[in-house]
């Protein structure tokens, strides 16, 4: 689902908010589709959801109670956009997950796809440990038309321009994570992310 790029604007966010991109309630419908995708795909009813903090922790909750299969949680803390920066860096592991993915079906979740370089390490680490399956999941992915040969997620909740957003777990400087929409900053709007 391609999401166009046009702005609702949003008095209750102040100034430093240009727009809502994605409002919550098309969140809402989206992640009920998301859900039966992947309630699907896990024929057998068994699934480990290994979500990548800390952007994903509102993207996760929400989706895990529309999952009603036998579901394990797990973490993992992967550090991508150090301080304010808006450029994914190069990615490391800050809290590793709790190493119970051999011959688990895993499904890694992040909020984001951008370069997938974040997604990638998470994905090397968990096939490293053994498990039986392995997917990616991701709320939103950015059109990255300069890298052709980006991994795609197996399942996506938007995809978006190449620009910064905010919002429903996502941050500028630890800011906005707490805003029910997907929006995009003021003074960042229209900025490509590096
Ligand atoms: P890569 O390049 O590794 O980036 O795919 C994915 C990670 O980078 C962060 N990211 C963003 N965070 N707004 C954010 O708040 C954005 O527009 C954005 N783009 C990338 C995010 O942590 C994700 O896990």
């Amino acid at each position: 689902m391609m999401e166009d790029s046009s702005l609702i604007s949003h008095e209750a966010y102040g100034a430093e908010i240009a727009g809502v991109l994605i409002p919550r309630h098309r969140i809402a419908v989206r992640l009920d589709e998301l859900a039966r995708r992947i309630i699907e795909a896990y024929p057998d009813g068994e699934l480990t959801i290994l979500a990548a903090l800390t952007g994903s922790l509102v993207f996760l909750s929400d989706l895990i109670r529309r999952l009603p299969l036998r579901l394990r949680l797990d973490v993992v803390r992967v550090s991508s956009y150090p301080h304010q920066a808006t450029a994914s860096r190069e990615p490391s592991v800050l809290i590793a997950s709790s190493g119970d993915l051999p011959g688990r079906h895993v499904l890694i979740i992040d909020d984001i796809l951008d370069t997938g370089r974040t997604l990638g390490l998470i994905r090397g680490l968990v096939l490293a440990a053994g498990a039986a399956s392995v997917r990616t999941c991701v709320l939103l992915s950015k059109r990255r038309d300069d890298l052709p040969g980006r991994m795609a997620a197996d399942f996506t909740g938007f995809d978006i321009d190449d620009q910064f957003v905010v919002g429903y777990g996502l941050d500028y400087g630890d800011l906005y994570r707490n805003l029910p929409d997907v929006c995009l900053l003021r003074d960042l709007a229209g900025r490509a992310g590096r």
